[in-house]
């Protein structure tokens, strides 16, 4: 195959994106991207992203597509540098060619950069002839983009905070029909974030509450573990939520701050907070943008979506269950 003048194997990946319930805000390693601490998170099952690789000699250069939009010159950066860790460990010096479609909107308010770089690890190993266990792959596309890691397990994930690049990977703690949990997000605006999660969290440390947060966070893991086990809806929904707001306590006082959020968000916050206290069992998980995950259990769905219909300053919603993590399929994007 590859080296060999001809054209290699096209391979196919689909990922998808996911939801952390214990955020990653900060890395002890920037260009390893080893985080500060572990984090917990959900396959979203509609929210995909499906990309063919293939390497060969007879492409002159990498050309990197996106279906429904184009990258910007620093995204195909990150692509092609990801390329380069794949050919490396391979050894081939091939050029690829790479096809990516998302299965919802950017202005959906779901970051496309882990289900992205998880597509993206999985179908370039495959078409360089690399046969990787589990947690490899998700080290690869650890380095690619963090909360990637995540997105190549199944169902319900963690990602082991670790002190060095082998330590730090993503393993399923539940598959994904071991509980039906649904993330209704509420999509307040529709524009990409100013600030992406890579530059924001740089400044985390600068937050007088950093430490607080990661004083924190390991009894906030093994509290959700035990919830997830438990199938504790009150106990598992209680500690997302103060986990979203130790974030974001963070983000807003770090130096420079950065505010995600907007009124809509706020007036979605206390409505959740409401409907809970009229009866409907929900919590609100929100990353680095203004848009709010609602999340429930699929009894609680309908009761929630209508719920949500009464609110002022929603654009769209977006319903999802848990997913499996990344696989590989024998659909290509092109031929
Ligand atoms: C707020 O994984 O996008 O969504 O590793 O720099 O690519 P990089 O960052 P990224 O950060 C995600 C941050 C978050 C929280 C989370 O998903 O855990």
């Amino acid at each position: 195959m590859c080296g060999r003048g001809g054209k290699g194997m096209k391979k196919t990946a689909i990922a998808p994106a996911n939801i952390a319930f214990i955020k990653y805000w900060g890395k002890k390693n920037e260009e390893l991207r080893i985080p500060a601490n572990a984090s917990i998170s959900m396959n979203l099952l509609g929210a995909v992203t499906t990309t063919t690789v293939e390497f060969s000699s007879s492409y002159p250069k990498d050309t990197i597509e996106l279906t429904d939009g184009s990258f910007s010159d620093g995204e195909t950066r990150r692509i092609t540098a990801h390329l380069d860790r794949i050919r490396q460990k391979a050894g081939i010096r091939d050029f690829a060619r790479v096809v990516t479609k998302n299965s919802f909107p950017k202005s959906a308010g779901i970051a496309s950069s882990a289900s992205g770089f998880a597509a993206l690890t999985l179908a370039s190993a495959a078409a360089a002839g690399l046969s990787l266990p589990q947690k490899e792959l998700t080290i690869l596309a650890r380095i690619g983009s963090g909360s990637a890691c995540r997105s190549i397990p199944d169902g319900f994930v963690k990602w082991e905070s670790g002190e060095k690049s082998e330590e730090s990977y993503a393993h399923s703690l539940f598959p994904h029909d071991y509980w039906d949990i649904r993330d209704v997000l509420v999509v307040v605006d529709q524009t990409s974030k100013k600030i992406s999660s890579s530059d924001g969290m740089k400044k985390a440390g600068t937050s007088p509450f950093w430490q607080e947060r990661q004083r924190d966070i390991e009894k906030r893991i093994i509290q959700i573990t035990k919830a997830l086990e438990e199938k504790n809806f009150s106990e598992f929904g209680t500690i997302l939520e103060d986990d979203c707001l130790s974030m974001h306590s963070v983000m807003m006082t770090q130096n420079p701050p950065l505010m995600y959020w907007n009124e809509a968000t706020g007036n979605c916050i206390r409505n959740v907070q409401k409907w809970r206290k009229d009866g409907l069992p929900v919590f609100f998980t929100i990353d680095a943008g203004p848009n709010v995950h609602c999340i429930c259990e699929g009894k609680d769905e309908k009761q929630l979506i209508d719920a949500i219909k009464t609110l002022s300053g929603v654009q769209s919603t977006l319903v999802n269950s848990c997913s499996q993590g990344a696989h590989i399929t024998n659909t290509h994007l092109y031929q």
